[in-house]
């Protein structure tokens, strides 16, 4: 998990996919927070992609950064702690401007059954499992 949380950091942007009905959804994301053992990401339950995780939780996350690739297949399952939501904020002071903890929009989502692939164009590629 370290090496895929680490990868997203260094890269900046991932795009995060899901599903809605029989129509993949692709858009950009930046969250990453590690908390409690678990990598989480941060949306808010207005936006449609909240909508497509609550109804199907497969998601697949892509980031490229210095000529390699990452992709997460896995599971976002919500975490409704507070404390999960405050961890995320914390780490994200900027978001406090659009989000709180208990604003009833904000919420976090841990991966879980991830396999990260890591891959190049110049070495095998290696897997991380979580
Ligand atoms: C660089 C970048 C990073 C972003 N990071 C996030 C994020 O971590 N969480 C989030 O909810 N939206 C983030 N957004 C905004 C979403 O991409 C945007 O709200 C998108 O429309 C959400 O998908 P949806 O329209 O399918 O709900 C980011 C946008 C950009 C350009």
């Amino acid at each position: 998990m370290e090496k895929t949380a680490a990868f997203l950091k260094e890269a900046g942007t991932y795009y995060l996919a899901t599903t809605d009905g029989d129509q993949p959804r692709v858009r950009p994301f930046g969250t990453v927070n590690i908390f409690d053992g678990k990598l989480y990401i941060q949306t808010g339950k207005s936006k449609d992609v909240s909508k497509q995780l609550h109804a199907n939780p497969k998601a697949e996350i892509c980031a490229f950064k210095d000529g390699s690739w990452l992709r997460i297949a896995c599971e976002l399952i919500e975490d409704d702690r507070r404390e999960a939501r405050e961890s995320m904020l914390n780490a994200y002071p900027q978001l406090r401007a659009m989000y709180s903890e208990d604003d009833g929009n904000t919420e976090v989502f841990y991966i879980k059954n991830a396999t990260a692939t890591f891959s190049s164009f110049t070495a095998a590629p290696e897997v991380e499992t979580f």
